[in-house]
């Protein structure tokens, strides 16, 4: 079995899903803190299929002691952590006691059982601001935020942990920037309150939600002067997860993969390709820089198509149909 952390969240509930249509069974382990139950009931519609589920955190020691002592596993797919990036500038020791103690505690939780793979869910934000584009995996890391340190902080622990012991099996995944939903509209990205990020930003202020998009910033070097990211398909995402399970199931070692489309887009394009693919306006107006971006960030992520044989193959236009449908159920 497979042992899903944070498996009701945006990323985790979509991997559960392609991990269950592929035939594996799954436990997902979530206290909630940034998903909502009913997600669960959606998973097991899509994949048609049950799994386990335990309402736990990782900081809780027993409840993980008692579901590895229930279940046979084989290995973790680990989501579970806090990712706002302002949050963790003004919390940081909250989101280095959650995101890497709970880390580990659940290593020493799987080492006491015998759980020796894992595939971990990092992110691109380890590169900081990158001298150039595209980023390969042997860039130079710099992480600029207590998240992105958090991140950092696990990756170590984690190539530390495979050169004290060789039988573990490690990949460690890069997110770039993750948008959209399940063609089928009842997943998606649904955080609570004013969003953070772009796309579900975008698509508050197209139903009507908000009232306008701040683009924040106009004045970088980039092509149309508004920031440059490298969105993918959350279920491409998800994807890649599949195929580095299938990886480390069949050889030792560590790995890291950059997973992205290796294409950079603006934030007016994103604009651009969202009223164009959904029909729906988006009033926006410039804005000042947000502290902490980067003008430009996306991947070279060949290593991941030659090593894992896997790659992006939904275009943005479908990111922007999907996350759409997902906010907005046909009416
Ligand atoms: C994208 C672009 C903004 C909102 C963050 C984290 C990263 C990962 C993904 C967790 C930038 C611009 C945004 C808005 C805007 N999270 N923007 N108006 O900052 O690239 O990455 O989320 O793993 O770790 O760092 O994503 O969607 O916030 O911003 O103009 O209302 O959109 O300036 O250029 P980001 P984002």
């Amino acid at each position: 079995m497979i042992l899903i952390t944070g498996g009701a969240g945006y990323i985790g509930s979509h991997t559960a899903v392609e991990l269950m249509m592929a035939g594996h069974e799954v436990i997902i382990m979530d206290n909630f803190s940034n998903s909502k139950p009913q997600t669960l009931e959606l998973i097991r519609t899509l994949a048609g299929k049950n799994f386990p589920f335990y309402e736990a955190d990782m900081l809780d020691t027993t409840a993980l002691e008692e579901i590895f002592t229930r279940h046979k596993i084989e290995a973790v797919i680990h989501f579970a952590g806090f990712k706002a990036v302002g949050e963790s500038v003004a919390q940081p020791v909250l989101y280095y006691h959650n995101n890497v103690a709970g880390t580990i505690n659940l290593l020493q939780t799987m080492s006491k059982h015998g759980v020796t793979q894992m595939v971990f869910s990092s992110s691109a934000t380890v590169y900081g601001n990158p001298q150039t584009v595209p980023i390969t995996e042997d860039f130079p890391v710099a992480a600029v935020n207590p998240y992105g340190s958090s991140k950092l902080m696990i990756e170590q622990i984690l190539n530390d942990l495979y050169n004290s012991d060789p039988q573990w099996r490690i990949c460690i995944l890069r997110y770039f920037n993750p948008i959209g939903a399940h063609p089928s509209g009842l997943l998606g990205e649904d955080p609570n309150g004013i969003p953070n990020n772009l796309m579900p930003y975008i698509v508050k202020v197209a139903s009507g939600q908000l009232p306008v998009l701040n683009v924040f910033g106009s004045d970088y070097p980039t092509a149309d002067g508004t920031g440059v990211r490298d969105y993918i398909h959350v279920v491409d995402l998800s994807l890649g997860h599949l195929k580095a399970l299938q990886k480390i199931s069949v050889e030792p070692g560590i790995h890291t993969y950059n997973l992205g489309t290796g294409r950079g887009y603006s934030v007016l394009e994103v604009i651009d390709a969202f009223e164009a693919a959904t029909g729906q306006k988006v009033p926006y107006q410039i804005a000042p820089r947000r502290p902490g971006d980067i003008a430009e960030c996306y991947a070279d992520p060949s290593k991941a198509r030659v090593e894992m044989g896997w790659q992006a193959a939904r275009n943005l236009t479908d990111m922007c149909m999907d996350a759409w449908r997902f906010a907005r159920p046909a009416v």
